[in-house]
């Protein structure tokens, strides 16, 4: 990563930090902006290319895009339904570029070839590898693997950073065994995150018979190979939690002993221009239209305080146990 981006990041960190312990105006240093719901695949677990609304135009993207900047957000990340399904994603990345932001991409690279010579802004990859072939297209669809084991391979060979996520939707230990080792092979990283249930972005409910105490131990099993070394992104810290957690049919609750930096130290704008504290809840708290509103003078409080959602657990850790994570994330994430 350029050193002045990564200044840039780390101090707008410090200011999330104070923001989120001292209780000051929200100041966000991350943003995920999902530039269209719209996507060329039907995941079983995903909602996204059913929730048919409006995508901002190039000029809203780009008054966006000041917007976040003078709220303090350094970190964007651009993600969808699928942010390559979109003819002018090139045009956003580099209006993205120009503003400064350390950029990341989360996409399912199905349409990387279409694009491939003109991703060079992209200081991230994310990607979504749910096991062997067998497993990922029975959760994503017919012919999806090859073509993104292919992409995978470009992208590395450009000598850019990248991070496959694992949905887990069975504790199988030989499946993390497969992507673990394809990890090494490949020269990336893997990020696990639980399936999470009952938010308007996801598609099904938890089925009440699953196997908690196999789940818990799938868990504990995936930290102990993350200190033995394997090329696991996520923090030993964020395996842990995810291993205690009390019922793995509630992906978040509200516990109101517990605080989360959702809102204060990132937040998720939808297609529409709209800002929730994180995606996951959208259609539970109320959306700010960033085009019209500031969100440090309307944000006050997340409907939930604690969960297991993959990202947003990652950032929580990064702000209640910052020390131990962010040397985790610098060495991770970039
Ligand atoms: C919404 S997608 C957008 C980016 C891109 N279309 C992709 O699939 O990589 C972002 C990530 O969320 C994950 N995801 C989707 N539904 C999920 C769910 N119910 N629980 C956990 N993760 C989920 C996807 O697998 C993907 O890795
Ligand atoms: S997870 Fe990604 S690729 Fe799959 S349906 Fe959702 S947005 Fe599309």
């Amino acid at each position: 990563m350029e050193a002045f981006k990564l200044m840039q990041m780390a101090s707008a960190y410090g200011q999330s930090l104070l923001s989120y312990h001292l209780g000051g105006a929200p100041s966000p240093f991350s943003a995920s902006f999902a530039v269209s719901n719209r996507c060329n695949l039907r995941c079983s677990y995903c909602n996204f290319p059913l929730m048919e609304e409006p995508e901002l135009t190039l000029a809203q993207v780009d008054t966006l895009f000041d917007r976040l900047r003078e709220m303090g957000v350094r970190r964007l990340g651009i993600l969808g339904g699928e942010p390559l399904y979109r003819s002018d994603i090139i045009d956003i990345i580099h209006q993205a570029k120009k503003k400064d932001f350390f950029i990341s991409l989360n996409t399912n690279l199905l349409l990387y070839p279409k694009f491939r010579d003109r991703l060079a802004d992209v200081d991230h990859f994310f990607t979504s590898l749910d096991g062997d072939p067998e497993k990922h297209e029975l959760n994503r669809g017919k012919q999806s693997y090859d073509k993104i084991l292919s992409a995978i391979r470009d992208i590395v060979g450009r000598g850019k950073p990248l991070t496959a996520i694992c949905v887990v939707t069975e504790p199988d230990r030989a499946m993390a065994d497969y992507l673990l080792a394809l990890a090494d092979r490949e020269h990336i990283q893997i990020h696990f995150q639980p399936e999470c249930f009952d938010t308007e972005i996801v598609l099904r409910s938890a089925d009440d018979s699953m196997n908690q105490t196999a789940i818990r131990e799938f868990w504990h099993y995936l930290a102990t190979c993350k200190r033995q070394g394997a090329s696991i992104a996520s923090s030993a810290d964020y395996l842990e939690y995810i291993a205690n957690w009390e019922d793995f049919r509630k992906s978040s609750v509200l516990d109101m002993d517990s605080k989360c930096a959702a809102g204060r130290g990132f937040l998720f704008v939808d297609s529409t221009g709209h800002a929730y504290p994180c995606a996951y809840t959208k259609g539970k708290a109320e959306g700010v239209n960033l085009l019209r509103e500031d969100w440090r003078g309307t944000f006050k409080h997340t409907p939930c305080t604690r969960c297991i959602v993959g990202p947003m657990l990652e950032f929580n850790l990064l702000f209640n146990r910052p020390v131990r994570s962010v040397f985790n994330a610098l060495k991770q994430y970039g």
